[in-house]
C-alpha cells in the first residue's frame, strides 16, 4: 500500500481504522475521507525537523491552498503551525476557525485593494509582497488603517525544478514574484525600505511542487543567500526571515518515492547555514510552506461504479459517480493516482480500464489505465492520496453537489463538510 493508513482486511480496503465499504454505506457517495492522525503526524514531520534544525527560529506554515476548510485550520493551530493564505476567501475561513492570524502569511499575484484592506483589518502577520505595483496598494491600506505592516518580497530565484509546467513556480519565467536577474527584486526591495507603513522583515521563494528531490531548494538558497548578501552590502538591510516557500512531493502511485521530509528538511538547513556562513550573513528565522505534503496522503475518495462499458480492441470505460468536478487534477495536469476496488482489494488486478466521471465532457477522466479486479456496477472504488487540491479544486460543473468531507480520528468518523444541497445550489441566484 503507498500509505500506512491503508490495509486490506478480509479483502476490504480499510483506511485510517475504517472499513472503506461501511463508511460509503454511511455517509454515501462521493465522498472524501480524511485521516485527522495522519495530518497531525504530517505536521510534525515538518515541526520536529525544523526545531531540530533551527531550534526555535522556525516556523511551519500550512499553505492552505491545498485544503481550506475550518476543522483543518484548527488542527494546524493545534499543531503550532501558522498557515499560507492566498485570497480574502481564505483569510476568512481561518477567521471563522479562530485561527491567531498573527501566524498567517497573505500571497497572491494579484491582490485587489480589498483583499490587502482585508488582511490588514483581519491582522494578517505578514503580507508577501509580489510585485512592484502591489508595493504602494500595501503602503496606502497600512497608512489608511494607521498600522505598520509586516511584508515579505516574494523573489524568483530562476531555478528550473523539473516538475509540471503549471506547478513551476521558481524559474525566471513565471507569472509570481519579482525576479533576482534583471534587478527586479533588488528594485522593490530598496523602494519597500523607503516606505513608511511597511515593515520589510525579508524574503519568500517557492521553487515549484511536487518535488522529491531538495536539490532545486539548495540551488534557490545559494541564489537567495547571493541576492541576501547584495542587498546587504547596497542597501545595508539585514534579512530577518527567509521564506523557502513549499513543494515536498507525496507518493501518488507505487512507482514513485515516499520522500523523507526530515532528510529534506535536514539537507535545506545544511545548505542554508553553511551559506550563511560562508557568505557571512546572520542565519535568518526561517519559514517553509508546505501544503500538499501535510494533507495528500490524509486523504482518499470513495465512488460508486455506475456503469462498466467495454469496446471490444479499444478500451474499457468505467464511470463513477464522481469525476472532474470533486477531483479536476487528471484533466488539468494528467496527475497520476491509485485505485483501488475496496470490495476486491485482495483479488488480482487483471482487468485494465480507464475510470471516468460522469460529467458531459470527454476529458472528464480520473485515470487512464488503471489495473484492477474487475468492478461490476455498485462497487465501490477509492482513489487514494486525494487530500490535496481536490476539494479545495472542486467545482459545480453541471451542477453536481459538492461531497461530503468527513473526518477519521482514532477510527471514529464525524462530518467535517456536510455534503451540498439542491438549495445551495441556487443560493446565490434571484
Ligand atoms: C507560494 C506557495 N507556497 C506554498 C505552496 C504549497 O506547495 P505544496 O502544496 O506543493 O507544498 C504553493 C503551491 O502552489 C505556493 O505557491
Amino acid at each position: 500500500m503507498i500509505c500506512d493508513n491503508l490495509s486490506i482486511k478480509e479483502g476490504r480496503l480499510n483506511f485510517a481504522g475504517c472499513d472503506t465499504l461501511d463508511l460509503a454505506k454511511e455517509y454515501g457517495t462521493p465522498l472524501y475521507a480524511m485521516d485527522e492522525n495522519k495530518v497531525r503526524s504530517n505536521c510534525r514531520a515538518y515541526t520536529n525537523a525544523l526545531s531540530k534544525n533551527f531550534g526555535d527560529k522556525y516556523l511551519a506554515l500550512y499553505a492552505s491552498k491545498a485544503l481550506c476548510i475550518k476543522e483543518i485550520y484548527r488542527i494546524i493551530q493545534d499543531e503550532n503551525m501558522g498557515i499560507d493564505v492566498v485570497s480574502s476567501g481564505e483569510i476568512y475561513t481561518a477567521v471563522a476557525a479562530g485561527f491567531d492570524m498573527s501566524k498567517a502569511v497573505f500571497h497572491g499575484n494579484n491582490k485587489t485593494p480589498y483583499d490587502i484592506d482585508f488582511a490588514i483589518q483581519n491582522k494578517v502577520g505578514f503580507i508577501v509582497c509580489d510585485n512592484a505595483d502591489e508595493l504602494p496598494l500595501i503602503e496606502n491600506a497600512a497608512k489608511k488603517a494607521g498600522v505598520k505592516q509586516n511584508i515579505l518580497i516574494r523573489v524568483t530565484p530562476g531555478i528550473d525544478p523539473h516538475t509540471h509546467d503549471k506547478i513551476n513556480t521558481g524559474c525566471v519565467d513565471s507569472k509570481f514574484g519579482v525576479s533576482v536577474y534583471g534587478g527586479a527584486a533588488f528594485e522593490v526591495t530598496e523602494k519597500a525600505l523607503t516606505c513608511e507603513n511597511v515593515a520589510l522583515k525579508g524574503f519568500q521563494f517557492h521553487v515549484g511542487s511536487q518535488l522529491f528531490d531538495p536539490t532545486p531548494f539548495l540551488q534557490a538558497i545559494d541564489v537567495m543567500t547571493d541576492f541576501m548578501v547584495l542587498i546587504k552590502d547596497e542597501l545595508g538591510f539585514d534579512c530577518e526571515i527567509l521564506d523557502i516557500g513549499g513543494g515536498i512531493g507525496v507518493r501518488y502511485v507505487e512507482a514513485e518515492p515516499q520522500p523523507d521530509i526530515e532528510a529534506f528538511i535536514d539537507s535545506i538547513a545544511k545548505e542554508l547555514i553553511g551559506c550563511c556562513d560562508r557568505k557571512s550573513l546572520s542565519l535568518p528565522f526561517v519559514c517553509m510552506e508546505p501544503g500538499r505534503s501535510i494533507v495528500a496522503n490524509a486523504g482518499i475518495t470513495l465512488y460508486t461504479v455506475g456503469s462498466v462499458k467495454e469496446i471490444p480492441d479499444v478500451k474499457n470505460y468505467v464511470a463513477i459517480d464522481g469525476g472532474m468536478a470533486d477531483n479536476p487534477r487528471y484533466t488539468l495536469y494528467n496527475a497520476p493516482y491509485t485505485v483501488i476496488n475496496a470490495a476486491k482489494a485482495d483479488k488480482s488486478n487483471d482487468y485494465t480500464c480507464t475510470v471516468v466521471g460522469r460529467c458531459c465532457e470527454s476529458g472528464d477522466v480520473i485515470q487512464r489505465d488503471v489495473k484492477m479486479p474487475k468492478p461490476v456496477p455498485g462497487d465501490i472504488l477509492a482513489v487514494l492520496t486525494t487530500g490535496a487540491y481536490n476539494y479545495s479544486m472542486a467545482s459545480n460543473y453541471n451542477a453536481l453537489l459538492k461531497p461530503p468531507i468527513i473526518m477519521i480520528n482514532d477510527g471514529k468518523a464525524h462530518i467535517s463538510v456536510r455534503r451540498e444541497t439542491f438549495e445551495d445550489l441556487t443560493a446565490c441566484q434571484k
